[in-house]
């Protein structure tokens, strides 16, 4: 992909581009716990996408999407949104730089990548820190890390309408080799944790469906938890967010929310101990005890959050019963993408076989297998 994107970017503006690359993520567990300041325990893995970039004298920015082999120019000067389109990604880290000082100049790039998109594995955040990486290399902007993943969270806010928490750009960002990021969304800070899965391996399994709701249905989400917020606040003045929530206190939490709103609540604060416990967990190579909390976690985001759907909990229930598979789950922000399998590497071939065959009788779909290793975070690439 690297010799692809650089081989149209000389055939289309005659010049040696700079390559950025940026990651997309999977999630060992903790899911939907970013935004309520909880944490979550994401790693970058080795697909990702490419942003080749170089300087122009026009006074504009000529772009090209290998995607949707689709060429978009845009004056650097006046930046909106345009609904829907992929330039939104590049004009939205544009106008976030240019909101912290940075003058925009006008640069050509390619983008294309290996992440299937719509799979949850975060196209959009790695487009975003892809952009911005490639961006504040070859114009000396000097932007910290964390500032990127920032503007890349505002930028997808803004510009794709999507109220996201820090974990998918952030993990895209900071992610290291044979590590998991254990992540405070609070103070917006990490411990790595080094991770040897053994005998078994991370497989992911796409069930090709993205229900149109996913997007409207994250935003409410996030609203029916910031309105658990309010409400506990009469028993609880200190709190600020569900992560302040202690498990203990789940009994007191029931009978002050209303149904619709408590099992919201109860996923995110269940959630938030899971992630802590996953990680020690992992930390000791006790992967026995952690596909269980895999396990747990899908039911939690079925039962009570309610951001499955048909699909993924098929796939998911379908490889809990299989005895070479730990633990499996849904992952991301639900209503379809993948599941996120742990299976003993020398039945890797039998889950994919008994995997497809009864995806497919159940729902005429074939199911895409994305095996995944933990990588490293966003780079600038030798030429
Ligand atoms: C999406 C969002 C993340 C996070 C997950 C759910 O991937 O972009 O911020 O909320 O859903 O855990």
């Amino acid at each position: 992909m690297q010799d692809k994107i650089r081989r149209t970017f000389q055939d289309l503006f005659q010049s040696q581009p700079v390559i950025a690359f940026a990651p997309g993520r999977i999630n060992l567990i903790g899911e939907h716990t970013d935004y309520q300041e909880g944490f979550v325990f994401p790693a970058a893995v080795g697909q990702g996408i490419y942003a080749a970039i170089g300087k122009n004298q026009a006074n504009y920015c000529r772009l090209y999407s290998l995607d949707f082999e689709e060429e978009f120019t845009f004056s650097p000067d006046s930046i909106s949104p345009k609904k829907g389109h992929w330039a939104n990604y590049v004009m939205g880290m544009l106008s976030q730089l240019k909101q912290a000082g940075f003058i925009p100049q006008p640069f050509d790039m390619v983008i294309g990548g290996t992440i299937p998109v719509g799979a949850g594995l975060s196209s959009s955040a790695a487009l975003s820190i892809a952009i911005g990486t490639a961006i504040t290399s070859i114009f000396d902007y000097q932007v910290s890390k964390k500032s990127l993943v920032l503007y890349a969270q505002k930028s997808e806010h803004l510009y794709a309408g999507v109220n996201c928490g820090i974990m998918d750009p952030y993990a895209s960002t900071f992610g290291k080799k044979a590590h998991a990021l254990l992540l405070d969304c609070r103070s917006n800070s990490h411990r790595e944790i080094p991770i040897d899965f053994g005998d078994f391996q991370l497989v992911l399994v796409n069930s090709k469906v993205k229900h149109s709701l996913a997007d409207s249905a994250y935003n409410k989400r996030r609203e029916a938890c910031e309105k658990s917020v309010l409400l506990l606040k009469s028993e609880f003045p200190d709190i600020n967010t569900l992560r302040d929530i202690a498990l203990s206190d789940l009994e007191k939490v029931g009978k002050i929310l209303p149904s619709v709103l408590f099992p919201k609540a109860k996923h995110v604060i269940t959630e938030n101990h899971r992630v802590i416990e996953a990680s020690g967990l992992l930390h000791h190579g006790d992967l026995v005890s952690f596909g269980k909390l895999m396990n747990a976690s899908h039911a939690s985001l079925s039962d009570d959050f309610e951001v499955s759907c048909a699909e993924l909990d098929f796939l998911a229930n379908k490889a809990q019963k299989m005895e070479f598979v730990l633990g499996a789950r849904m992952m991301g922000g639900g209503f379809g993408g993948c599941t996120l399998n742990l299976v003993k590497s020398d039945f890797l071939e039998e889950f994919k076989k008994q995997m497809k065959l009864s995806y497919q009788s159940a729902f005429g779909l074939e199911p895409e297998f994305i095996e995944v290793a933990l990588s490293d975070g966003a780079m600038i690439l030798a030429n």
